[in-house]
């Protein structure tokens, strides 16, 4: 079956033009100047056309950092692979990277074996996995290099949750200089776990046990500290190193003079970053504030983090927006912390949001149109290496394709929104556009407000190396 999306605006990382897209079953046959349908007609004719008039035609969103299901404080994030992938979907993304997780004392092949069995037969989008080493043991290390050549290229390690998942120093290293000699990507959360905690238990101890207080003891220092330490170890393991959720403005002063002396030092950031603060977010009344809570923890809005984060968006030293998808619900979940905001699960839910939140940028004047593409699909998936297979609208691509209308302002609620979660993080929140038709390998699975889309039709990619290593 041949598509035709006739009318559009194509937007690729590089600029924006008018343009027809010809799909052949699940794969991108041509990008075609406008009026070219004519000889496409003459050949036959598509089987479908999709009229794109007025609407941005984008390559399907890519989210390289989701939980679904995450175990995490005793409980497991509230989307599975099936209602994730799905509110995904309705949000613009076609592709996620999750993450497998190797416990401590687990064995890194049966933690992935299981990991890949749950999302098995759920997703309704393509999906990748990363995997979390969390007991870097001989064995751990071994198994780093085979998951590489299954497409598994990617690796993160934890400076913080000591006794969870942290790794020490000496740990660390070892898998950088693993992931030096097989390719992979080591991907960091970079807080000082251990620093952390004793703020936290102070912060206990003298009665400030609010959610609040999960963001006061989670300092920007404890944040720019790992991340400088996780670069110094990267740099002698000779490892390329990609920061998650940095939120922090002197986090991110420690990335751009790495990649300032032509380090291979890569950071993504979060929508929940740019838009939210540690004020109005996490110190409202009673326990409105655990919604928010998650780390790296959101920061104050006295401390120009949010501008020096757009800024970071535009130099390219940050180069990726992911969600850090990872969602709790209030009820029974989040509650765990009533009493002590350490007992309250770290996590985000905002997988269906990402296209939404940042497009915002595009109207704010923060980033420009091709820069919005390039953030959130072309360079996530060089990133991790899916490239050119997704991320881009470019012939013998998977027909992952949206349809966005930039004039359709409307409201984010838990009222309308399709993710596991009760309650919204972005209550109340009016963005500017709205995702209207979601192709996935050339099937339409958001059309007209309705979802097409199934169960198990998302597969299981097997990810090169990431583009950006040297
Ligand atoms: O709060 C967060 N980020 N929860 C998910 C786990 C992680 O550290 O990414
Ligand atoms: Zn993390
Ligand atoms: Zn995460």
């Amino acid at each position: 079956m041949t598509l035709l999306i006739k009318g559009g605006t194509v937007v690729s990382s590089t600029g924006a033009s008018l343009a027809e897209v010809l799909v052949d079953g699940e794969t991108i046959v041509a990008v075609l100047s406008p009026g070219c349908d004519a000889a496409i007609a003459a050949e036959g004719g598509a089987t479908r056309v999709i009229d794109a008039t007025d609407r941005y035609v984008i390559p399907g969103g890519v989210d390289v950092h989701t939980h679904m299901s995450f175990p995490f404080g005793g409980t497991f994030a509230s989307d599975t692979f099936e209602t994730g992938t799905r509110a995904a979907a309705w949000g613009g993304t076609t592709t996620i990277v999750d993450f497998a997780t190797q416990a401590y004392g687990k064995n890194v092949r049966e933690c992935f074996d299981a990991r890949l069995a749950e999302a098995q037969g759920e997703c309704a989008i393509d999906y990748g996995l990363h995997m979390i080493i969390g007991d870097v043991q001989d064995d751990a290390l071994k198994e780093m290099d085979r998951l590489v050549d299954e497409g598994v290229s990617s690796f993160k390690l934890f400076m913080a949750y000591p006794g969870v998942f942290l790794s020490d120093d000496g740990q660390i290293l070892r898998a950088m200089q693993q992931a030096a000699g097989n390719g992979g990507l080591l991907m960091m959360h970079a807080e000082n776990g251990l620093a952390i905690d004793v703020l936290a238990a102070q912060a206990v101890e003298r009665g400030d046990s609010g959610p609040v207080h999960h963001g006061y003891v989670r300092r920007a220092e404890f944040e720019s500290e790992a991340t400088h330490r996780a670069i110094q170890l990267a740099k002698v393991g000779a490892a390329p190193l990609y920061i998650v959720h940095l939120s922090a403005s002197e986090a991110l002063e420690q990335v751009a003079i790495a990649r300032n002396k032509g380090m291979n030092v890569f950071a993504e950031t979060c929508p929940q970053y740019l838009y939210f603060n540690l004020e109005d977010q996490l110190d409202q009344p009673g326990f409105e504030g655990a919604k928010y809570v998650c780390s790296t923890p959101l920061r104050t809005k006295h401390e120009h983090h949010q501008a020096d984060l757009w800024t970071g968006l535009r130099t390219n030293d940050l180069s990726v927006v992911s969600t850090d998808h990872c969602p709790f619900c209030m009820k029974e979940q989040k509650e765990m912390g009533l009493d002590d905001f350490r007992a309250i699960p770290n996590g985000f839910g905002g997988v269906e949001h990402r296209i939404d939140m940042i497009y915002q940028g595009v109207t704010q004047g923060e980033i420009s149109l091709a820069r919005w593409v390039e953030l959130c699909a072309t360079t996530p998936a060089r990133m991790m290496g899916l490239y050119p297979r997704k991320g881009v609208l470019q012939p013998g691509s998977d027909a992952d394709i949206v349809l966005y209308n930039p004039n359709h302002p409307w409201t984010i609620s838990v009222d309308n929104h399709h993710m596991n979660i009760d309650y919204s993080a972005y209550e109340g929140v009016t963005v500017p556009g709205k995702v209207e038709t979601v192709l996935s390998r050339g099937r339409v699975i958001v059309e007209g407000g309705q979802y097409l889309g199934r169960k198990g039709d998302g597969q299981f990619i097997r990810r090169g190396l990431s583009s950006y290593l040297i």
